[in-house]
């Protein structure tokens, strides 16, 4: 799929949020290093994001101007992207001393095109340092803050500058203020999952050929996507399924059934008891995922004897975070600790990634296209290391028995009674005590189980779920009456930071 909209990133927290909002509006956006727009021929408009910096630093970077006119598109400046187009346009900028962040008013003085249908006096989000105190010659003001200092500026016929940032859902109008720049690229939103998939499953055959492609499945989203795309795309495909049975209560068949009804074939490694021999007598975390990781490796490569080439499900912030911090080995989830061998295979070209361009929820449109289940489509994210992040202190076979009991009932609470959805994520942990209680006449000392559920957006913070209590109370009732060995169920509030997620 061609790229309609290129966003030049200054380095903003928000720019990944610009291409996805764009997204959103049916128009194909990518981002890109501010350095590579003369590479970019055939794009149909130009946005400049922001960026930590101040346009008056030295060395702060700069736009390829003469590119950017060459290419006679329309061009949207972003706060930083503003700034720096004022500033080469001709106009003057100054710093401030203090930065300005938070809401603030927008007064609309010039309602047509990029401000057309916004409302007067709507909420605006501020973050920036610098402003226009002398505009560029043949701009034009078209709104200005409380203050009176211009926050949105006409510079030419389709080239907009906004010190806003209209991608955050806190400013009002800023989703119509982005389709109504959108709307001035002439072929129109050319951006749908199905064309997209086409285009995938077409880029698939062409760049495997008649390679052998081996993908590790686990279950989740990203790799049953791949997975499924895949053999949409009739490539010659193995797929692995380590199962390391430290998944979640009978998850390990229910992915075979799956993937039996999607029609893909999967080959299963019943590994459990390898893992479990691994972990024996290990406590501490940091060494289980190790061991976990390069077990896993281990068992994945083992038997993909037949790899011509490797399918990876990274996705696009995975991309991007490796682009901006510059480590190819920050591509590759924790989980596979031991990345030597896959690292290797990408120096000779034989790792493929399909999804990259992708955001999470696109990746579900992307599995919906395809055909696959909303149970699986909208399944809630589970850790590589498995249930062995939810047991802190050693993993044994009793301990992820008790889990995956307590867990699958609580699990079923939540899908009953509509909660799961409205959940990032939802597990039960098993803690290292026993605690004393009594059954019956006689007192015990069993385990204590932990339940979390947390709201996120994309797992870097975490706020607790207000269950409630009559749900908590089913639950532990359940726990406490039908999982043997625990007689203590807790709640967990804790958000993230400076908890985490998972227990470890
Ligand atoms: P934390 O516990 O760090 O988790 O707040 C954030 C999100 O990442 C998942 N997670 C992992 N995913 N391999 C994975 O693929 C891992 O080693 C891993 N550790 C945590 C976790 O479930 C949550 O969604």
């Amino acid at each position: 799929m061609d790229i309609q909209v290129a966003v030049l990133d200054y380095g903003s927290q928000y720019s990944q949020l610009i291409v996805r909002r764009i997204r959103e509006q049916g128009y194909f956006a990518k981002l890109f290093p501010p350095a590579e727009l003369p590479d970019l021929e055939g794009i149909s408009a130009v946005v400049l994001s922001g960026g930590p910096r101040s346009v008056t630093e030295e060395g702060a970077p700069d736009v390829h101007l003469e590119v950017l006119r060459r290419l006679n598109v329309p061009v949207l400046g972003i706060c930083y992207g503003m700034q720096l187009l004022s500033r080469r346009l001709g106009g003057d900028v100054k710093s401030r001393a203090t930065r300005e962040y938070g809401p603030a008013k927008l007064m609309v003085e010039d309602d047509e095109v990029l401000l057309a249908g916004v409302k007067d006096r709507s909420r605006i989000w501020m973050s920036h340092s610098d402003s226009v105190k002398a505009l560029p010659e043949g701009a034009s003001v078209l709104a200005r803050n409380g203050a009176g200092a211009p926050v949105a500026l006409r510079f030419a016929e389709c080239w907009f500058g906004i010190q806003f940032h209209p991608e955050v859902t806190h400013t009002e109008d800023g989703t119509r203020i982005l389709r109504n720049f959108l709307s001035l690229i002439p072929e129109g939103p050319r951006f749908s999952m199905a064309s997209f998939k086409e285009e995938l499953l077409r880029r698939i055959r062409e760049e495997v050929g008649a390679r052998k492609v081996v993908c590790a499945v686990s279950g989740g989203v990203d790799s049953t996507v791949l997975a499924v795309l895949l053999h949409e795309a009739q490539v010659p495909l193995h797929c692995i399924f380590v199962d390391h049975g430290l998944l979640r209560k009978d998850e390990g068949d229910q992915v075979m059934a799956s993937f039996a009804a999607l029609g893909v074939e999967v080959d299963r490694i019943d590994c459990g008891d390898r893992f479990l021999a691994a972990l024996q007598g290990i406590e501490d975390p940091e060494e289980k995922r190790r061991t976990i990781g390069d077990l896993f490796i281990d068992e994945f490569f083992g038997h993909a004897t037949d790899l011509e080439l490797l399918a990876q499900g990274t996705l696009y912030p995975d991309v991007i975070e490796s682009a901006t911090s510059g480590s190819i080995a920050s591509r590759i989830k924790t989980h596979h600790n031991r990345v030597d061998r896959i690292l290797e295979l990408q120096k000779q070209g034989k790792v493929i990634e399909p999804l990259a361009e992708l955001f999470k929820d696109e990746v579900r449109a992307l599995g919906h296209t395809l055909g696959i289940p909303d149970d699986l489509v909208y399944r809630h994210p589970f850790p590589g290391p498995g249930l062995a992040v939810r047991i802190p202190g050693e993993v044994t076979a009793e301990k992820v028995a008790i889990v995956q009991e307590a867990d699958a009932g609580f699990i079923q609470a939540l899908k009953d009674s509509d909660w799961y959805r409205k959940t990032w994520q939802a597990y039960a942990a098993i803690l290292p005590v026993r605690t004393v209680g009594v059954k019956g006449d006689e007192r015990s000392h069993e385990w204590c189980i932990a339940l979390r559920a947390v709201i996120s957006e994309d797992a870097m913070t975490a706020d607790w779920v207000e269950l409630p209590y009559p749900l908590l109370r089913d639950v532990s009732n359940h726990i406490l009456n039908g999982v043997d060995g625990v007689n203590r169920v807790l709640y967990d509030i804790s958000t993230k930071p400076p908890a985490t997620i998972e227990w470890e």
